[in-house]
């Protein structure tokens, strides 16, 4: 039997820091402060088991609406983070992006954003992507405005627009469309995450919440993902037939 495929891009839901300071006691931001840690954990893990595309979901577009402490201290978070980690990310070969509509924020922390980006911009051991401010909806729309600008300057026609098109004009442009996308906490939702890019992905929801997850959660995730017959439209007979061949 061959050795059972590594998702190439994993997409993840990291929900549940809220939920993991309220049972300590502990404010809210405690939890988002373990949240950075269990990233961290699972980013080293991805990068030995070699992932490629590792895509987080740190804060929607819909967070906004949350308290306006809760938002100015995700926003500190999001600073020092950045500042304490970039040079271990660009040593462990991680180049960094980030994805979501960056005009809302501050100033000085659109330029970090920028710089590490800058930074990470030669490592290629793997690709991550952190979604900040995004939205699925927003991706898409971007994407149909881009087009449609496109379309008036004369540069393409409206039948030159397809799938393929629509895929390189999102927010994660070359990379291949996430194979698993696991949410932590419990959920069973997308909460606007990755519409698009999600259509085939294989989606895995566990209680653990977010800053509980590490590399024995990933694992697990793995295993379950090599465990699935992805069949994109085909009959499962087919598919065998296609491996006997
Ligand atoms: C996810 O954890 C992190 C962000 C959305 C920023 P939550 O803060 O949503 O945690 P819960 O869902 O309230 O437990
Ligand atoms: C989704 O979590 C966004 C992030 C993890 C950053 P939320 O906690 O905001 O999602 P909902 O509100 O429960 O759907
Ligand atoms: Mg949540």
């Amino acid at each position: 039997m061959s050795e059972p495929s590594l998702p190439e891009h994993i997409a993840i839901v990291m929900d549940g820091n809220g939920r993991w300071a309220e049972k300590r006691k502990r404010p809210r931001t405690m939890g988002h402060q373990a949240g950075v840690r269990a990233l961290r954990k699972t980013v080293e893990h991805a990068i030995k088991r070699g992932i490629q595309t590792l895509t987080v979901f740190a804060f929607s577009s819909e967070n906004w609406k949350r308290p306006e402490s809760e938002v100015r201290r995700l926003m500190d978070l999001f600073m020092r983070a950045l500042d304490k980690e970039v040079e271990a990310l660009r040593d462990n070969g991680v180049q960094l992006h980030f994805i979501g509509d960056r005009s809302a924020f501050k100033k000085s922390l659109r330029e970090s954003m920028d710089q590490a980006e800058a930074l990470t911009r030669e490592a290629s051991a793997m690709t991550l992507n952190v979604a900040v401010n995004y939205g699925g909806r927003w991706d898409i729309t971007r994407a149909a405005r881009a087009i449609a600008r496109s379309v008036m300057a004369g540069r393409i026609k409206p039948g030159d627009v397809d799938e393929d098109m629509m895929s390189t004009m999102m927010a994660t442009g070359d990379c291949k469309d996430p194979d698993l996308f696991i949410r932590t906490g419990g959920e069973i939702r997308v909460s606007n995450f990755l519409l698009w890019q999600s259509a085939y992905s294989e989606l895995y929801f566990t209680p653990v919440l977010w800053p509980d997850f590490g590399a024995g959660e990933l694992d697990a995730a793995i295993e379950v993902y090599q465990q699935r017959e992805r069949r994109f439209g085909l009959t499962g007979q087919q598919l065998k037939g296609a491996r006997h061949a």
